[in-house]
């Protein structure tokens, strides 16, 4: 029988999602899910390279489990887990570091991007989010690694260490690939749309949550940024109406060339009102399905704990291996 593929992804905690969190990472596990082991987490060790507030940090945890399942990761085919609940991440992150340069955590555009916005805390986990990163990834030996456009440089560097690991100690890691669809991948703000949407942006009206209802859904799509023409078309000089055909189009399932079709000769306020339409007729089901289970508190800390035992057992795998490979005694 053939190995199935190992998928790795994760989402940090750490404010309210968007809906490019959903169609660039969540949505396409999802469709991973049957064919593939695949190892989804809650990344709260990443999460606290920037300050968090613990009590918020705890919730926000539960509500990123529940939103997982709302949108169809099924916890009975999948291992889906807090990544501090299962200790060898931290653990393989401190060999990683070992091999890991200074000068190539420094270059990384995230530390550069996120030192700039917390220059009163560049902590060593800010620029050590990478290897931690690469941790989560090889410690599962996976194959795959389904994530938006802006990570991909992650998991270019996952790909480097281990590959440097394994040259300098002999074949230990798989060496992962970044999977990255053409829809879904790089959703942008709605108010300036050179920048990816982000949950962290101060402008809420330039981001959509998964957690907005139906008007304000629609509210801030009527709000976005668009361009002098009346066209609906995808083009570079159009970034603004080129973001919304990306955004309908994962939505939609469809292609964005599908998208331009339906939308010729026709206005851009209809246009935007449909993309929020579509938007908010996926979302009201999650967001329904969320409530439910968060009440329901046992019943998802005891998806946690069997996560946890699924990943710790593959984790605790490698992880010997690894000790052995470096030369920690474990005894004759
Ligand atoms: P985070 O929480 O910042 O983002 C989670 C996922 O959402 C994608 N994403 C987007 N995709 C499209 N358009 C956007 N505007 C957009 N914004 C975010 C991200 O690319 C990501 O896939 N560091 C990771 C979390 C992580 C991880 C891992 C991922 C920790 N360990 C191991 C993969 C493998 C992150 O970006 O989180």
């Amino acid at each position: 029988m053939e190995e199935r593929k190992v998928i790795y992804s994760a989402v940090q905690p750490s404010g309210n999602l968007t809906i490019g969190n959903y169609t660039g990472a969540i949505s396409n596990w999802v469709r991973m899910q049957d064919e593939y082991d695949c190892f989804y987490a809650v990344a709260d060790m990443h999460a606290i390279t920037v300050r968090q507030d613990p009590a918020l940090l705890r919730k926000r945890t539960l509500e990123l489990v529940a939103l997982y399942i709302a949108c169809g990761i099924d916890p009975e085919k999948c291992a889906l887990y807090v990544q501090s609940h299962v200790p060898q991440h931290a653990e393989l992150c401190w060999v990683l570091n070992s091999i890991a340069y200074v000068g190539e955590m420094s270059r990384m555009t995230q530390f550069k991007d996120k030192s700039q916005k917390h220059a009163e805390n560049i902590n060593m986990g800010l620029m050590d989010y990478p290897v931690l990163m690469a941790a989560d990834i090889l410690l599962y030996q996976t194959q795959l690694v389904p994530v938006g456009v802006d990570q991909k440089q992650h998991v270019e560097i996952a790909r480097d260490l281990a590959v440097r690991f394994n040259n300098l100690y002999g074949e230990t890691f798989r060496v992962p690939e970044p999977l990255i669809l053409k829809t879904g991948a790089k959703i942008c703000s709605l108010q300036d749309p050179s920048k990816k949407m982000s949950k962290s942006d101060e402008n809420l009206n330039a981001s959509i949550f998964l957690t907005d209802d139906r008007d304000t859904v629609l509210r801030k799509f009527r709000r976005a940024v668009t361009d002098s023409e009346n066209e609906v078309r995808f083009s570079e000089e159009k970034p603004g109406i080129s973001n919304l055909l990306g955004i309908y189009a994962a939505f939609r399932g469809c292609t964005v060339e599908q998208a331009e079709k339906e939308f010729a000769g026709k206005g851009y306020g209809e246009f935007k009102s449909a993309v929020g339409e579509t938007v908010a007729d996926v979302l009201a089901p999650i967001q329904e399905k969320q409530a439910q289970l968060l009440a329901d508190k046992t019943y998802l800390q005891e998806t946690l704990e069997r996560g946890a035992e699924h990943a710790f057992k593959a984790a605790r795998r490698t992880l010997s291996k690894v000790y052995r490979k470096v030369g920690f005694y474990r005894g004759d």
